[in-house]
């Protein structure tokens, strides 16, 4: 019984490690503190592309998603509903970060990308 109790212990405190990683907090905080949040839901589109389809559109690539916050990217969804607002909207909130520590910058890409 106890051993039971130890494995299923282990396996929520594992879990619970790995979802932190995850879900990055010094990544959610900068997004957070810096005004994102107001133009960049989770999983519904508002002012700006939601978390899950910017997620969606940079498949993973870590490094192609820091270019783009560092400012020498090129936006991947302005098409659509975002068309044209790159330059006039969200340019400018890339002022505001791209000279950010390369580390906060990962964990901020980091953040967006674990939607
Ligand atoms: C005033 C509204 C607004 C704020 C605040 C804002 N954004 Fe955006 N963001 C937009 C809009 C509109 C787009 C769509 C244009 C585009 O595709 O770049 C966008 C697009 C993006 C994209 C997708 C780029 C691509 O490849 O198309 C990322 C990543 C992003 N924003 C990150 C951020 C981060 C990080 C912050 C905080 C520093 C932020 N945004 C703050 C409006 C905003």
């Amino acid at each position: 019984m106890k051993t039971k109790l130890f494995i299923l212990f282990s396996i929520i405190s594992i879990g619970l490690f790995v979802s932190d990683i995850k879900a990055n907090p010094n990544g959610k905080n900068i997004f957070t503190s810096k005004g994102c949040a107001a133009c960049h839901q989770p999983a519904v589109d508002s002012v700006g592309p939601s978390l899950k389809n910017i997620s969606s559109a940079y498949k993973g690539n870590l490094g192609q998603l820091i270019d783009f916050l560092k400012g020498n990217g090129k936006p991947l969804l302005e098409k659509g509903k975002f068309a044209g607002q790159y330059d006039s909207v969200m340019k400018l909130q890339l002022n505001q970060i791209k000279n950010l520590p390369a580390k906060d910058l990962k964990d901020l890409a980091q953040f967006i990308l674990s939607h």
